[in-house]
């Protein structure tokens, strides 16, 4: 039906058109996910990227993060800004190592107890890196999955977003949740973006409820005053 349709489409247009070759889809890991996850709440992707090489050379594992000062990490995440994000890898990266022997968890309830992860964080690491079947909601695909079935309201939180993470779980591909995953996000960020969706190229175009009502503009709506 309906939502296994979206899944394939989406694996489809996510083969052709999508994303491969990010850093962080090199030698993919849950620890590699986690960063860059991390790093991508705020920040573009072409910013990321070199903080994540970065990153990466200086801190290749989740036990040197662990080890590290807090000032050097600090000081390598100068110029992405938001520095709460750098104190939470910081503290998780030692829960980590203090609480789960060094391993990095891979059940959804473990990584939900960590600083800085919340269910779309820990449903990209389980998906990107272990190709689990969970689904993720950053902004993108939020404003994806509300234009693509005409969800009123703010999905910044309440019914709307409840709404959206029911949708998010439905139409999550069971064989290629990794690669579906990274094709929503591609497909929020490079097509069905804020201020010009582009729908003639869109591979959802012909199921999109909002296309359908010609309320691709005005959807998501905005967050209230
Ligand atoms: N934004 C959040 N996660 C991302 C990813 N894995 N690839 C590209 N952009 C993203």
């Amino acid at each position: 039906h309906a939502s296994a349709e979206i899944a394939s489409l989406v694996l489809e247009w996510f083969d052709r058109c999508g994303r491969h070759d990010l850093p962080w889809q090199r030698e993919r890991s849950p620890y590699r996910v986690w960063v860059s996850e991390i790093m991508l709440q705020q920040t573009q992707v072409s910013v990321v990227i070199s903080y994540f090489e970065r990153f990466m050379a200086v801190y290749p594992t989740v036990l040197d993060l662990a080890a590290a000062e807090l000032d050097g990490v600090l000081a390598l995440w100068s110029g992405l800004g938001y520095y709460a994000r750098a104190r939470n890898l910081h503290r998780a990266a030692r829960l980590i190592r203090d609480q789960h022997g060094g391993l990095f968890p891979d059940t959804q309830e473990a990584l939900l107890r960590l600083p800085g992860i919340g269910r779309s964080t820990a449903g990209a690491i389980l998906s990107l890196a272990l190709d689990r079947s969970y689904p993720i909601l950053d902004g993108n695909v939020r404003r994806l999955f509300a234009r693509l079935f005409a969800v009123n309201g703010w999905p910044g939180n309440g019914p709307a977003l409840a709404r959206l993470w029911g949708l998010a779980e439905r139409c999550l591909s069971r064989d290629r949740p990794g690669d579906y995953n990274q094709g929503l996000m591609d497909l929020g960020a490079l097509i069905c973006t804020r201020g010009r969706p582009q729908c003639p190229i869109c591979p959802l175009a012909g199921r999109c409820l909002a296309r359908a009502q010609g309320r691709q503009s005005q959807l998501p709506a905005p967050r209230p005053a």
